[in-house]
């Protein structure tokens, strides 16, 4: 049987893309800066300009947009400009009619979606991560967080007690999300 192809735009070194290809995916990952140590397939170039040209040959499509537009944090460096990527990468993964994902940071611009943190999944990984999707995927259950991060800690991320620990990104996450995704795109 045949792996359904996952576009993984801004891949980065591949985080979500292990979780998709734990999920069951044959993952191709495109990012503008060369990434040596991405586990899988990959092409360096614009994210938005491959879309266009390829986005079509696959069988769902994820992306990660550059996240520092959003990120608390930002404040660190106001005098940089971080571009929003999100909206134009979300209307061509549109345009392009195929089951799609977007993830980034809590205060993104995402119009809807789930919230999934590690601990949903047994990690010992408090990280918030928002997944914006065009059909619906149900948050589960999010416990409390228990082990208490530092001061910096709580003051760069403003989440109370209990908050992100610095860590590697989830795969986990990302195979939850996109488990519901191929059965969607399978189920029609
Ligand atoms: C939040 S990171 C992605 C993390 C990745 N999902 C992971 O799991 O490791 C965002 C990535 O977007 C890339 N990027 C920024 N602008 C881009 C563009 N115009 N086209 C493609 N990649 C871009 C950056 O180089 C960076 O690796």
């Amino acid at each position: 049987m045949t792996r359904p192809r996952l576009l993984d735009l801004y891949s980065g070194a591949g985080g979500s893309a292990t979780g998709y290809h734990r999920a069951g995916f044959d993952v191709v990952g495109v990012d503008i800066v060369h990434q040596p140590r991405y586990p899988f397939p990959f092409i360096r170039a614009d994210a938005l300009s491959y879309l266009v040209q390829h986005g079509r040959e696959f069988d769902a499509i994820h992306a990660s947009p550059p996240c520092e537009v959003h990120s608390t944090l930002r404040a660190l460096s106001p005098e940089k400009f971080y571009p929003d990527l999100i909206p134009a990468t979300r209307a061509v993964m549109e345009l392009c009619g195929k089951p799609w994902v977007i993830e980034n940071v809590p205060g993104a611009t995402l119009h809807h979606g789930v919230m999934l943190c590690g601990i949903m999944f047994g990690l010992r990984t408090y990280r918030h991560r928002w997944f914006e999707t065009p059909f619906l995927i149900m948050q589960p259950h999010h416990p409390r967080h228990r082990i208490r991060a530092g001061a910096p800690a709580r003051r760069a991320a403003r989440g109370g007690r209990h908050i992100s620990r610095p860590a590697a990104p989830s795969p986990s996450a990302a195979t939850w999300a996109v488990t519901r995704a191929s059965r969607w795109a399978s189920t029609g």
